[in-house]
């Protein structure tokens, strides 16, 4: 049985058996306390092994922490504090040690730097698993929440030929005899350039003008060479796309996504989320509550520029109309301005995509940003340009070669219709439910510029 069902588990004469890793092991005269996890859930299970027990001095004593283990025995009420079950074990088996000599986690809490030379070892650490079991609840709460909304989910190529973001930071896919010997490998392998996708959403864009409502979960690329605690090279986005919408039902739409993927985690994440509360960020929960209890704040891009150069407050990086806003501007309207989730929409032109829709005054488009506290940008996303002369004309100002995107503008010669999507990148809301200040400590393997 697992650990997790086990501590639910009422005293029982029933011989049962648990399996495990070995936490900690203490010793009194007689007898052995051991903490086992199986990283079912946070808490461990103490046994208690008496040293009238076969394997006694040869195992038990011998036991450290790392070493797999299994024990039989009875679950008993406990007498110690802080817990209602121990396992009083019968028997025990040793699956594999874990020499202490060389095994490099021990009971001391270890930095999460340290941890990230060892990824392959660090899930065996409280925090380390306890992201990931709310990473695995927030992937089926997403799943959850877009079949309750009636969006079908579809598996956008990783390899791709468009560079959606249009900012050059694809990975190229090609292979080692690239340029070398017969087609269809000469020169390129797929017949013309590709890459690793930084973005599914032109692809969402097709499926959206067939089956109305789509969503897109998968791992996403950028070969931009950002040292920051929020970016990676590889990272996951959850991209709804959806038809017969504009920039307004969008915003909405985010703002009861990212409300009920937070409930969601508030609701079944206790103990973990406790952890966090306690070691990481103590004004966790609250700021989570805050989240899910009030409306997100709705301002333009010309009034955030506004408010910004009129706030007194001395940037790093200067602000006025037509600059892009960086995590500093959006951390400072997120948390001191608006003091919750604030949405920013209708960005210049010059400093978005091609795909967004222009808007009538032809110098912002159809644009939003999701800030949030302490993180900055959580969503990106847009009503898509769905007229074709004006798409064409903002390719041609982006110099973004039409032929390639003969299928992109197809959507817009057969049965263009309005419609808009988004862009969630999971780790940076990873971020937000953890408070865990490096995107790095939220991802299982993490890839940035200079180390995989
Ligand atoms: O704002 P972005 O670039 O938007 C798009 O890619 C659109 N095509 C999405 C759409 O409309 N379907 O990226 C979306 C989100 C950002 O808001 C951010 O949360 C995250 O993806 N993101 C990153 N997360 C980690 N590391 C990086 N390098 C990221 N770049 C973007
Ligand atoms: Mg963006």
């Amino acid at each position: 049985m697992l650990i997790k069902k086990i501590l639910k588990t009422s005293p029982t004469a029933e011989i049962m058996e648990v399996k495990g890793w070995v936490r900690t092991r203490r010793d009194a005269k007689d007898l052995s306390f051991i903490e086992i996890n199986d990283g079912s859930c946070l808490k461990n299970l103490q046994v208690v092994a008496q040293g009238d027990m076969d394997n006694f001095e040869s195992l038990v004593r011998k036991l450290t922490t790392g070493c797999a283990v299994r024990f039989t025995g009875r679950l008993a009420a406990s007498p110690a504090k802080g817990q209602d079950v121990e396992f009083q074990a019968e028997s025990v088996e040793v699956y594999g040690w874990a020499p202490a000599e060389s095994y490099p986690l021990q009971k001391k809490r270890h930095s999460f730097e340290f941890l990230r030379d060892i990824p392959h070892l660090r899930p065996r650490t409280n925090s380390i698993g306890a992201v990931m079991r709310i990473r695995g609840q927030l992937v089926t709460a997403v799943n959850r929440f877009f079949e309750e909304e009636d969006f079908v989910q579809i598996h956008t190529p990783v390899i791709s030929t468009s560079d959606c973001e249009g900012a050059g930071e694809m990975f190229i896919v090609t292979t080692p005899g690239a340029g070398e010997g017969e087609p269809p490998c000469a020169p390129y392998f797929f017949g013309r350039p590709a890459g690793l996708t930084v973005s599914g959403q032109l692809e969402a864009e097709a499926y959206a003008m067939a089956l109305g409502r789509v969503y897109t979960f998968g791992p996403t690329f950028r070969a931009e060479n950002s040292h920051t605690s929020r970016h990676l090279a590889e990272f996951w986005m959850v991209e709804p796309e959806m038809a017969f919408c504009d920039l307004r039902e969008d915003i909405d739409l985010a703002e009861k996504f990212l409300k009920f993927l937070i409930a969601d985690v508030l609701d079944n994440c206790h103990e973990d989320l406790e952890l966090f509360t306690k070691f990481v960020d103590k004004g966790l929960r609250h700021r989570l509550e805050a989240v899910t209890g009030r409306a997100f704040t709705r301002t333009t891009y010309s009034e955030a520029v506004e408010i910004l150069e009129n706030s007194g407050k001395k940037f790093e990086y200067p602000i006025s109309w037509g600059s892009d806003l960086q995590a500093e501007h959006e951390r400072f309207l997120s948390e001191e301005i608006f003091g919750g989730p604030t949405v920013v929409t209708d960005y210049p032109a010059s400093i978005k995509p091609f795909y967004m829709r222009l808007n009538d005054e032809g110098k912002t488009v159809a644009a939003m940003d999701v800030l949030f506290p302490s993180i900055g940008e959580i969503i990106g996303g847009s009503q898509r340009e769905d007229r074709y002369e004006v798409l064409e004309k903002r390719m041609a100002a982006q110099n973004i070669d039409p032929a390639a995107y003969q299928w992109y503008l197809d959507l817009r010669r057969y049965g263009s219709a309005p419609h808009a999507g988004f862009g969630l990148g999971f780790e940076r809301l990873l971020q937000f439910v953890t408070g865990m200040t490096n995107i790095r400590d939220v991802i299982a393997f993490p890839r940035t510029a200079g180390r995989a």
